[in-house]
């Protein structure tokens, strides 16, 4: 049987609490394997990259579906462009691979991006961030992005780490604050 990976766990994740009539966000489309997973399963999908060859890469995989709308601009625009509650959005942090390796996600604008897909969420929707640690600056990243995630308090916390210094696999669901 093939191995869990964080890209495997993620989806199923997703699907355990699946409103196919939700809508989604992808807030680093990149090759476009979760953009297309995405589209699979609910209604309507928004991609962001800052890349044209992600944006071109995942066009061409997702040709077969009308229901998704790409933004080439920074996820951290998210709420410029999505003005509808979603149900899920997913973040793959890091680096396009076999790309451009200077090219990668930010703590800054990925904590702007979360928390603005935080504030869309629906209640009981679900938010997932794989983050990678062993490229330079991923670390930072990570630190910012947990960070983040221990001053939330209306919401249920996941995680998944196949190995250690591995990616790790967060999952915020929202709740409502008590
Ligand atoms: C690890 S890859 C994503 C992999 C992708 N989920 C897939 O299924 O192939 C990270 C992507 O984030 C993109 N990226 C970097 N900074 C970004 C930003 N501010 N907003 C949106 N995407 C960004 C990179 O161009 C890269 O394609």
């Amino acid at each position: 049987m093939p191995k869990d990976t964080v890209s495997t766990v993620c989806h199923r994740w997703i699907l355990e609490t699946l409103d196919p009539e939700g809508v989604a966000v992808d807030g680093t489309a990149g090759n476009g394997n979760d953009t297309l997973f995405l589209l699979q399963h609910f209604r309507k999908v928004y991609a962001f990259d800052i890349q044209q060859q992600a944006m071109e890469t995942t066009l061409k995989r997702c040709a077969d579906f009308q229901n998704l709308i790409f933004s080439l601009s920074g996820h951290e625009h998210l709420k410029d462009i999505v003005q509808e509650p979603i149900q899920c959005a997913v973040f793959n942090f890091g680096y396009l691979p076999h790309s451009d390796s200077s090219c990668i996600t930010l703590p800054k604008t990925s904590v702007q991006a979360v928390q603005a897909a935080l504030d869309l969420l629906t209640e009981n929707g679900t938010l997932l961030m794989a983050c990678y640690l062993g490229h330079p600056g991923g670390k930072e990243e990570h630190a910012a992005l947990f960070q983040w995630i221990r001053t939330q308090t209306a919401i249920q916390l996941r995680s998944y780490c196949p190995h250690p210094g591995g990616p790790i696999l967060y999952e915020v669901r929202k709740k409502h604050p008590l």
